[in-house]
């Protein structure tokens, strides 16, 4: 029988893993640890809450004592971890909650298993401490894309990616060179969970994944964000020139590569993942762009205009990739959806959850747990 605690599973991706755990694993226990900052919204979990396998507990991970106890309480096996402070411009204005939760919350976390399984007769034996981090640690990479390439750059298999586009991608032994405070504070918070496996044999994996798109993502991140300013017709703040490339990969294939790596990843090993998916930033909003008008039934691009170049990003990296072979290789993982399919959903979902977004854009979402669980 597992026990497992994911940490910030009322956020974007940590829903999905949610989702996924307590569905296709009605024998496991599933405990949802976080703390409902602004970006945790147990609406994201509705079809999910009244499952007897699913227990939510409003805490945070920097609260060692509470930790330790709910890992006692629970018989925990293993962790998830996903619960951070996730958005770099925010990491920009506000560098100290990014050190408190992503280091010393994870830091806490460690301890706290770390502490709980040693006791047991069978210590780390069946264990496993997952912590889920980001490319971003890597630092950026050079734009060696060949000009006059129109994106995406490659949905294709990773081996003609790397024909067409050379070797210049983040790979599992890329020397970490994180630039924001954001991206630092997973790089610390990736180092201690090595750490702890290599000081004290705890059994950890980590992964390091691209950018994720799809349902439920705050909208304060590019895709749902435009995708509402397009629809009520608001400026869309482009960064710089808009040339910055990023990797997008569909949530639900990240949450796949989890449970796969979860079950049957090698310990103290590390996982890229990403779907060779490369977009220069500009190209993508004029994706988004050109979907939502067509399901509003606006004329395709009548939107254009809303592009509005702004002050660029402080220290805005230029790009990310990542190279999967060796998740793919080793556990024969690969993302499910092109990209076009994954987009044309995602702009679909938010269109269909415009409650959802206003719930959000308006603050009601916050009292969301008075109503479920009884007043804070
Ligand atoms: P998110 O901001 O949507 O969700 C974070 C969740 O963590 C929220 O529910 C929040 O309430 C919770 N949380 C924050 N501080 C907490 C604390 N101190 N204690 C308990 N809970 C707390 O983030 P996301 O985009 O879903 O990212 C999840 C994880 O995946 C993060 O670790 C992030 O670094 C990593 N990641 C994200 C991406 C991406 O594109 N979004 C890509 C690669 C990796
Ligand atoms: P974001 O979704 O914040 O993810 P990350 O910074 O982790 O990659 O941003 C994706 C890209 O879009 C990034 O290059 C910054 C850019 N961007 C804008 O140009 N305008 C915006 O309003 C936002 C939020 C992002």
């Amino acid at each position: 029988m597992k026990s497992i605690i994911i940490t910030g599973g009322a956020g974007f991706i940590g829903s999905h893993v949610v989702r996924l755990f307590v569905n296709k694993y009605p024998e496991y226990r599933i405990i949802n640890v976080d703390k409902l900052t602004y970006a945790g919204n147990l609406a994201n979990l509705k079809d999910i809450e009244n499952k007897p396998n699913y227990r939510f507990v409003k805490a945070d991970i920097c609260d060692f004592d509470t930790m330790y106890a709910l890992m006692q309480e629970e018989q925990v096996t293993g962790i998830i971890h996903l619960a951070a402070e996730s958005h770099v411009d925010r990491s920009i204005k506000d560098p100290f909650t990014f050190a408190r939760t992503n280091v010393m919350g994870t830091l806490s976390l460690l301890q706290a298993a770390k502490l709980y399984w040693e006791a047991l007769p069978e210590k780390y034996d069946g264990k496993r401490f997952y912590h889920i981090s980001t490319d971003e640690v890597y630092g950026a990479l050079e734009m060696t894309h060949p000009e006059g390439i129109t994106p995406p750059f490659s949905t294709q298999a990773s081996s003609e990616h790397h024909e067409a586009y050379g070797e210049d991608f983040f790979v599992e032994t890329t020397k970490y060179n994180p630039h924001s405070p954001y991206s630092a504070s997973k790089a610390s918070s990736d180092h201690f969970v090595r750490a702890f496996h290599d000081t004290y044999g705890m059994p950890t994996i980590v992964t390091n994944c691209s950018n994720n798109y799809g349902p439920y993502q705050f909208p304060e991140k590019l895709i749902p964000l435009f995708i509402n300013n397009i629809r009520h017709r608001k400026p869309l703040p482009v960064y710089g020139k808009g040339e910055n490339v990023r990797d997008w990969l569909y949530v639900e294939d990240h949450a796949r590569a989890i449970d796969l790596i979860f079950h049957q990843g090698t310990v103290a090993e590390t996982y890229n993942i990403g779907g060779f998916n490369e977009w220069k930033n500009i190209d993508i909003i004029k994706v988004v762009i050109n979907t939502v008008d067509r399901l509003l039934g606006r004329q395709e691009g009548e939107d254009m205009d809303l592009i509005t170049y702004v002050t660029d990003r402080a220290g805005h990296d230029m790009r990310y990739a990542i190279d999967s072979r060796k998740l793919q290789a080793e556990l024969g993982w690969e993302p499910s959806l092109q990209f076009e399919e994954g987009i044309e959903k995602t702009v679909r979902w938010y269109l269909e959850h415009q409650e959802w977004m206003d719930n959000i854009t308006s603050g009601e979402y916050e009292k969301y747990y008075d109503d479920m669980y009884g007043k804070r």
